[in-house]
């Protein structure tokens, strides 16, 4: 069975267009995209639905059909949003159903799914197909609290914590507090993703992780954006 790879927080802005778009690409998966507002990967990928007349994501979900994946070139397979999707989403069990679906039709190795920053419907679908839920988490005392809430209220959801945008001293009492949350939990952690200067003015569509040679200033994130794929492709989590 494929696996379906949903990228989620309860807070906005904490990296998880980021993680996703790279992850998908290194995991050679179609990234689906639910996130209905600008900044999301469907953006950054170079889709522009004003120029189009389909809405991939939309019609397969209206016709009950299999969407069609845009190829990405040094950058991840595509099924791209619209902001109509905001309005015409599916409930959390119709989007986890579809998800399982689709999944199954493309018959790769892992499918990822970007989901909106302040929650939805379909990103709660997406939350209960998955078989990892990846939770980007900054080290800021309102993000911490928010995956605490996150953790306490679904302690039986394979969730994976990752420490965000994490400065190259990683602050001690706040990887503790990570440690203390997930305590006596199936949860686990992810190795720290590193903050990279520069990241939010990238105007290259590639994924990071696809640059040749890699910039200095990118290694130790492109470093653990691998340790996460490779540890998702072996399980040893
Ligand atoms: N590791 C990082 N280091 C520095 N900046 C980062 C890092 N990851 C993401 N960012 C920047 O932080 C901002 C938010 O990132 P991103 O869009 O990935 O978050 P998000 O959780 O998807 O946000 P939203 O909730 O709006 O969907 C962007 O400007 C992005 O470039
Ligand atoms: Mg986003």
């Amino acid at each position: 069975m494929p696996k379906i790879i949903t990228v989620a927080a309860r807070k906005g802005g904490v990296g998880k267009t980021t993680l996703a778009y790279e992850l998908a690409y290194l995991l050679d998966a179609p990234l689906v995209d639910l996130e209905f507002d600008d900044g999301s990967a469907t953006r950054i990928w170079g889709y522009r639905h004003e120029a189009r007349t389909r809405a991939p994501l939309l019609d397969a979900i209206e016709r009950g059909t299999v969407p069609r994946v845009l190829k990405g070139h040094r950058k991840p397979d595509l099924v791209p949003c619209h902001p109509d999707f905001q309005l015409n989403q599916p409930d959390a069990d119709s989007m986890a159903t579809i998800l399982e679906t689709w999944a199954e039709q493309w018959g790769r190795d892992f499918v990822v799914v970007d989901t909106h920053g302040g929650g939805s419907p379909s990103g709660d679908g997406a939350i209960a197909a998955a078989s990892h839920v990846i939770v980007p988490v900054p080290l800021r005392t309102k993000d911490l609290n928010a995956t605490e809430s996150m953790v306490r209220e679904m302690p039986d959801f394979p969730l994976i914590l990752a420490p965000s945008m994490v400065p190259r001293v990683p602050p001690a009492a706040e990887i503790q507090r990570i440690r203390n949350i997930i305590k006596d939990t199936p949860v686990t952690v992810a190795r720290p993703i590193p903050y990279v200067r520069g990241i939010e003015t990238r105007k290259k569509r590639i994924a990071l992780t696809s640059e040749q040679p890699i910039p200095k200033a990118y290694t130790a994130f492109a470093d653990a954006l691998h340790a996460l794929a490779d540890s998702l492709k072996g399980e040893n989590l």
